[in-house]
């Protein structure tokens, strides 16, 4: 069974280090990888401009499972020891917001994540790294850059100050998320106030075009697509912070996108069940079977994370009204994958809303 909101361990006993990445199924097999946070942390204003509680970068997690429930640890990838500041991968950079694809042509594993250094500007770019293995290793590319010239520039400098002095190719990381289209056709979504869609070549290395995402709002952009509608889910902007997420519906990735409200309904909806969204996967060999993937930072502010090894997952089945093109998520205290094989809709019993609505208190 899943149980949202829980610590849960491998397939060895130890807590599940992966949190704001995403789970990829390729071959029979699903990859469940992440940022890992069993590392020192470091409180916010330890290094000038650092707003909020800072991890040391232990690589990102990659653990697999053929049930979506035992999950088997398989490696660590794009970890680094050196504190040479011209290292990319030294440990005080964040590799947050890490999501793999695969390139169906070159047949390898694309991973990108949003590389951020403390005080959110020195570093807040996209790194692309790439193998031949699900598993890795991975092997860092460096920052994402453009195939020839970028088609729009100074994106960014209403909604972000230091971004007034970017050079034109700068691809900022913020928040990102992927997103593959039944065509082949790959895209970078980057958001934090705005967001911006960027196309990226066939080899998935570079970017070709970028443009606004109208209508899109928000930070965390978790991208999929349902019997042909294009869903985005995003967080609001409060840091690790959880808040209530909403969903925006369009009929083209290129938009116009329909903000739709909020989708989490039950105990603590107001908080999204205390999560912030990271990604939504397709259940492979189901139809319109997607489930919501929600990190629970285990924060005590916007600002301070006491204990990242007691963050949690919050993953739920969605709930999608195909007529109107629209979703829900309502909570539920356990669940397994039978829920999509009984026409979904999960109804809440008047027992689940009252175990749910017990709140785990936070220390
Ligand atoms: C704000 C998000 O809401 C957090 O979860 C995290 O992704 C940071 N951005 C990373 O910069």
């Amino acid at each position: 069974m899943i149980q949202p909101g829980q610590i849960w361990n491998d397939t060895s006993g130890k807590p599940i280090q992966s949190h704001s990445g995403g789970v990829f199924f390729d071959q029979g097999i699903y990859y469940w990888y992440g940022y890992n946070w069993d590392g020192p942390t470091i409180p916010p204003n330890t290094v000038p401009q650092q707003a909020f509680t800072w991890f040391f970068n232990r690589g990102i997690t990659i653990y697999k499972s053929t049930d979506l429930i035992h999950w088997e640890y398989a490696s660590t990838v794009l970890a680094d020891v050196s504190f040479d500041p011209g290292n990319l991968l030294q440990p005080l950079n964040g590799l947050v917001r890490p999501k793999i694809i695969k390139n169906d042509r070159t047949g390898q594993y694309v991973l990108m994540a949003s590389l951020i250094a403390p005080d959110f500007n020195f570093f807040n770019d996209v790194v692309v790294a790439v193998s031949d293995s699900p598993t890795g290793p991975y092997r860092l590319l460096g920052k994402l850059g453009w195939h020839g010239k970028p088609n729009e520039t100074g994106l960014w400098d209403q909604t972000w100050e230091a971004a007034k002095n970017d050079p034109p190719d700068r691809i900022r990381g913020f928040d990102m998320g992927l997103f593959k289209d039944d065509d082949g056709k790959a895209y970078l979504i980057v958001s934090r106030v705005d967001a911006y869609l960027y196309e990226l070549s066939d080899d998935y290395l570079s970017v070709i075009r970028v443009q606004r995402m109208e209508g899109v709002e928000g930070e965390a952009p978790a991208p999929f697509k349902a019997a042909g509608t294009y869903f985005i889910v995003t967080s609001r902007l409060t840091g690790w912070a959880h808040n209530r997420n909403t969903y925006c519906t369009a009929s083209s990735i290129r938009g116009p996108w329909t903000p739709r409200g909020p989708f989490a309904q039950g105990p603590r909806e107001e908080t999204t069940f205390d999560s912030q969204v990271t990604f939504v996967l397709p259940v492979a060999g189901k139809t319109n079977a997607f489930i919501f993937m929600g990190d629970n930072f285990h924060n005590i502010s916007d600002w301070e994370i006491p204990d990242l090894r007691a963050a949690t997952h919050v993953w739920l089945p969605i709930d999608l009204d195909l007529k109107n093109k629209s979703m829900t998520v309502p909570w539920r205290e356990r669940w397994d994958l039978s829920v999509f094989d009984r026409g979904l809709g999960p109804k809440l019993s008047p027992r689940q809303i009252e175990v749910g609505t017990k709140r785990r208190p936070k220390t």
